[in-house]
């Protein structure tokens, strides 16, 4: 065994036993992050997947498999991590209950995390701006691009939403759109879309136009190219005027978590890698072009409107 493994068992072993105790679990916990997330940026991709076997040969494995946020991601039961039941788990107020001890604080832990807040925060953001479009504009048309369960849209009233003319839901995932239409059975404007990104891309949605087309929690997944076209694809479906939004992990620690127990590997983009996912619009359209965070600061946006009409005729 190398001095590597021989010290990263020990922290492993620390943390299991740390799960006996309420005052020791999160430190634990946390010692074991900060050293995978090191290991993570100093190791070779291969060296860094042979530390995710042998974390996940050690018996601390199953512990965490027994929380639900672990045990979701990693099990996958909809073929691929993080999907809109899993983001349920991690948007939930409410304290875990039926779960054993050690399940228990484990989930308290990740429910405490940079990304699970910047989520959270991310779906907060998004209302704000939902509500500031719903104000600002008279009848706005909205998409939300792999909406999951949308639940950005479901802080707020069933009413106020249906002064949207319409608000289009795309996912690929049925089930997930499904429960949209369940939770979302007031809200008159929903307009269901079952659809791919790689329809989106190929151009073969008609989809029209729209005051506000945003996405959250996709280009986590999608690499460069396909990331820059997809934006300009959504950006070329705004009225004039009309804003799009798109969401991205910044790298984060939990990073080395996701993958190593959850084999969730997302792409985490700085803020320059997030603006440069407009490299393909075509400028003169961009009215303003930006970049924010949540409050967290661990989700950037990119965050681009499309020249006015008024503009376009001046
Ligand atoms: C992490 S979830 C985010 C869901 C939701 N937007 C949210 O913020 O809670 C990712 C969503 O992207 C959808 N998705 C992933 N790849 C997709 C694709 N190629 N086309 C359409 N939807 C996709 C999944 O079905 C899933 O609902």
């Amino acid at each position: 065994m190398t001095q590597h493994n021989i010290h990263l068992t020990k922290l492993l072993d620390q943390a299991l036993a740390g799960l006996r105790d309420e005052t020791t679990a999160h430190n634990r916990l946390e010692t074991l992050c900060e050293h995978l997330y090191r290991l993570r940026a100093e190791l070779s991709p291969r060296q860094w997947k042979s530390i995710g076997a042998l974390c996940r040969a050690h018996p601390i494995f199953p512990v965490l498999l027994s929380e639900p946020i672990t045990s979701r991601g990693f099990v996958k039961p909809r073929g691929y991590a993080g999907d809109a039941k899993l983001m349920d788990l991690i948007y939930s107020v409410q304290p875990a209950s039926g779960l054993r001890r050690e399940s228990r604080l484990v989930h308290s832990f990740l429910k405490n995390r940079p990304s699970t807040q910047g989520a959270r925060a991310r779906k907060l953001k998004l209302a704000t701006l939902l509500n500031r479009t719903l104000d600002e504009v008279e009848s706005p048309e909205i998409l939300s691009v792999a909406c999951g369960h949308m639940r950005e849209s479901q802080l707020l009233a069933p009413s106020r939403l249906n002064r949207a003319k319409r608000f289009v839901a795309l996912d690929q995932d049925e089930q997930s759109l499904q429960e949209v239409s369940r939770s979302m059975s007031e809200c008159s404007a929903l307009s269901i879309l079952p659809g791919s990104i790689r329809r989106l891309i190929a151009g073969r949605e008609e989809l029209g136009e729209f005051d506000l087309i945003y996405s959250l929690g996709l280009y986590d997944y999608l690499e460069q190219p396909v990331a820059a076209r997809l934006t300009q694809v959504l950006f070329d479906s705004l009225k004039p005027g009309g804003r799009l939004v798109i969401a991205n992990f910044l790298p984060v620690q939990d990073s080395a978590y996701m993958e190593t127990f959850m084999e969730w590997d997302l792409i985490y983009r700085t803020p320059e890698e997030i603006l440069e996912m407009a490299s393909e619009v075509h400028m003169t359209e961009v009215g303003e072009k930006r970049y924010t965070e949540e409050h967290s600061g661990t989700i950037g946006f990119l965050e681009l409107s499309k020249v006015s009409a008024m503009s376009v005729a001046a």
